[in-house]
């Protein structure tokens, strides 16, 4: 079997896979299941200043070809991830945890970060781009407000920092994200956070199917991955030589996962699978992708790493 052993910037990875931020992250007990499973990595919740209940239930649907959530970055607050993270690094010395770091605004991030470097995170997830806030824009939507608020996380401490990006969808957009992502020393790109603002609608109630927001929330799974593949690629092609990349959406297989490596990503995180599947879908989809790298003769996935053939 080859190995799908990887790194993340300076942070080496046993294996290629682990969970996105978001589902089942959110407690010191999902955060113990993470760890026991054979997940690459440990995630947990991008958290902010104070504790969040998040948005109003019905806020998650599983769907025909992924889910639809709203969730609103229900966390327990900065406070309890520094605590909880000394306890999970003692439990798990050898897998890396990432740390989520959020902000409902501007202010909320220097104050998240400045926490976090007091954790035993080894590396932070800044996330510019939860759709669910209810009122607060999608701050990688919005270069200027970007560039503002990676100036200032990156000037607080050195724990290795890296951004959880929205999709981008014209290539004017993501020549104008790698222009600020440039300026900054940041250990990996993770694309990409669910496509915000979707509407699934149930004909026989006719009502959509989640609650927040009138219904508008973040589309996930197998109807992301042509997006978030796009994504990788093009911000692999534009910045691939600066940061790691961390491919995220609608990964379900082994094959799945090597597209995204074949597309530049240095590993994958999974969402809706893990939701669905639970913690077991770590080592499948890993030894999936392990079988693959065999078939197709590639040494390592750092053999494979970006080399999507053109027609
Ligand atoms: C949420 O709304 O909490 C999920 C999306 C995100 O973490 O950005």
């Amino acid at each position: 079997m080859a190995s799908t052993a990887t790194r993340i910037g300076k942070v080496e990875l046993a294996s290629f896979v682990f969970n996105a931020i978001g589902p089942k992250d959110v407690t010191l007990d999902e955060l113990r299941v993470i760890g026991k499973s054979s997940a690459a990595a440990i995630a947990t919740k991008s958290c902010t200043p104070l504790p969040r209940d998040g948005n109003e239930e019905p806020r998650y649907r599983d769907l025909e070809l992924g889910s639809i959530n709203s969730m609103g970055l229900p966390n327990l607050g900065v406070d309890a991830y520094v605590e909880l993270s000394h306890t999970i690094k003692e439990e798990f010395p050898d897998k890396p945890l990432i740390v989520g770091a959020a902000g409902i605004g501007f202010e909320d991030f220097p104050v998240v970060v400045e926490k976090l470097q007091k954790s035993a995170a080894d590396m932070l997830e800044v996330n510019l781009s939860c759709p669910n806030v209810k009122g607060k824009p999608q701050i990688a939507y919005d270069f200027a407000s970007m560039d503002k608020t990676l100036k200032t996380v990156m000037s607080i401490g050195d724990k290795p920092i890296g951004v959880k990006l929205p999709p981008y969808f014209d290539f004017v957009h993501f020549e104008q994200a790698a222009e600020v992502l440039s300026k900054y020393d940041l250990e990996f790109l993770c694309c990409v956070n669910s496509i915000g603002n979707a509407l699934v609608i149930d004909p026989e109630t006719e009502a959509p199917v989640i609650r927040p927001k009138g219904g508008f929330g973040g589309l996930g799974g197998k109807y992301l991955k042509p997006t978030a593949l796009a994504n990788v690629r093009k911000f692999y092609e534009l910045l691939g030589d600066r940061f790691a990349i961390i491919g995220v959406g609608g990964v379900y297989t082994g094959s799945d996962a090597f597209e995204f490596l074949l597309a530049g990503a240095s590993a994958v995180q999974v969402g809706t699978v893990f939701m669905q599947e639970g913690p077991k879908c770590f080592e499948r989809i890993d030894k999936e992708l392990a079988e693959i790298l065999k078939r197709k003769k590639y040494a390592s996935v750092e053999d494979a790493k970006g080399k999507l053939k053109m027609l």
